[in-house]
């Protein structure tokens, strides 16, 4: 079958809306129909090179390069049809996909922890970890997809492991956005930090992940969130959303924070940043206090080694220095819960969406975000 997707097509180039083929769903395997698919920014990892596999990783599946691949790896969308063997989905489910499958049955899913699940090792690159064959093509050649998903796709062929079933009832667009974004922040200040009731929290970076995490400290009962991005806009965005301060400037949140703390330093900094980098652990451990979770969300590039860090006070004040991946939850878990949040009004989503765009308007979509124009960007394949 024919279909429009977003791909890029070799290192740093556009993205760019083009006819690709995928083909039906083999074992284990679902077509889904998208409804919407969020913008966040590991799909610009991807494309700049800061996510990239190894050569060795290549050559096993028999790849000279990470490229074409279709972008997206946020979304919600309805089972249109769906493979043998497939057990617990049906056409017409309504799904949210996540960047980890969960086969259920793997040590870290049997323990609990599917954010862990060894499935994990195929997001990369390659063909469908079902059988190892390829269901995408384009141009006769086969086609990556971002974590599996490449949901900046009308229709996507997935492994039912990197389903979600949601209620047919739930918002889909914000399905779409709690999928990655929102879960991976919640989770970063809830599961993974376990912000307690008065703790004071800082957030480094405002975006769709930072706004998440935002929303995560405030249901947690914090006292004070203190969001801290280099763009106003967001600042301002944040007030609105649960930060109790903000500011666009390091050193000044760092006073601020000290201020608010009669100089004892906030309980948990969050680092949600659009690349992380080693230059930003050192100052987010400062505003840290002692006993203090320093929690690293952003993704920094595939290559970075060096971080400074001050490793005398980081004994001596008795900080963790942690990472996270989708907020350190299960996402089948996570996922159904936000959404319940959200029907609530408990969390947040739609004051996130600041733009909404067509599949042909991925490019400029993510133009917006560099810019600072975009919390969220969202792709509506209604459109
Ligand atoms: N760990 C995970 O499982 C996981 C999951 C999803 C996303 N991520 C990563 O989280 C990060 C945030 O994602 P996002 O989609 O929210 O990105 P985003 O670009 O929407 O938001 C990042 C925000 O950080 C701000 N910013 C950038 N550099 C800054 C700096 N030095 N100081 C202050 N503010 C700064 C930007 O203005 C922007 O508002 C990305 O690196 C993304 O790849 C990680
Ligand atoms: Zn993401
Ligand atoms: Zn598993």
């Amino acid at each position: 079958m024919k279909v429009r997707a977003s791909l890029c097509l070799g290192l740093a180039q556009p993205w760019e809306t083009r006819e690709i083929e995928i083909d039906e769903p083999h074992a284990h395997e679902v077509t889904v129909s998208m409804s919407y698919a969020g913008m966040c920014h590991s799909d610009e990892h991807l494309r700049t090179g800061d996510i990239a596999a190894t050569p060795e990783i290549l050559e096993m599946f028999g790849l000279s390069s990470m490229f074409p691949v279709i972008g997206g790896h946020e979304g919600a969308g309805i089972i249109e049809a769906v493979g043998p063997e497939v057990s617990g989905f049906a056409p017409g489910d309504h799904v949210a996909m996540s960047f980890i499958p969960s086969c259920g049955t793997c040590h870290w899913c049997a323990s609990g922890r599917q954010h862990l699940c060894d499935l994990g090792m195929y997001t990369l690159c390659g063909p469908m970890f079902s059988d190892f064959t390829w269901r995408h093509h384009f141009e006769g050649t086969p086609c990556n997809r971002m974590t599996q998903l490449g949901t900046f796709s009308e229709k996507i062929v997935v492994n039912e492991a990197s389903l979600i079933k949601i209620d047919p009832e739930a918002s889909l667009k914000a399905a779409a956005l709690i999928s990655c974004g929102i879960s991976t922040g919640f989770g970063s200040a809830v599961d993974r930090a376990k912000v307690a009731p008065g703790e004071v929290v800082v957030v480094i970076g405002a975006g769709g992940v930072g706004s998440g995490a935002i929303q995560g400290a405030r249901l947690a009962g914090a006292s004070a969130v203190v969001a801290l991005d280099r763009d106003q806009f967001k600042v301002e965005r944040a007030m609105t959303i649960g930060a109790t301060h903000g500011s666009t400037d390091w050193l000044e949140t760092a006073f601020l924070v000290a201020e608010l703390t009669q100089g004892r330093q906030a309980d948990v900094v969050i680092l949600t940043p659009s690349v992380l980098t080693g230059d930003l652990i050192a100052p987010a451990c400062q505003m840290g206090s002692k006993d203090a979770r320093i929690v690293a969300t952003a993704i920094a590039p595939v290559a970075q080694r060096d971080v400074q860090l001050d490793l005398f006070t980081l004994a001596m004040y008795n900080q963790t220095l942690m990472g996270t991946v989708f907020g350190s939850v299960s996402p089948k878990l996570q996922v159904p819960r936000l959404l319940k949040l959200y029907a609530e009004g408990k969390l947040l989503i739609d004051e996130l969406i600041t733009n909404e765009y067509s599949l042909e308007e991925v490019q400029q979509g993510y133009e917006d975000l560099e810019a600072g124009r975009n919390v969220r960007g969202l792709v509506d394949f209604s459109r």
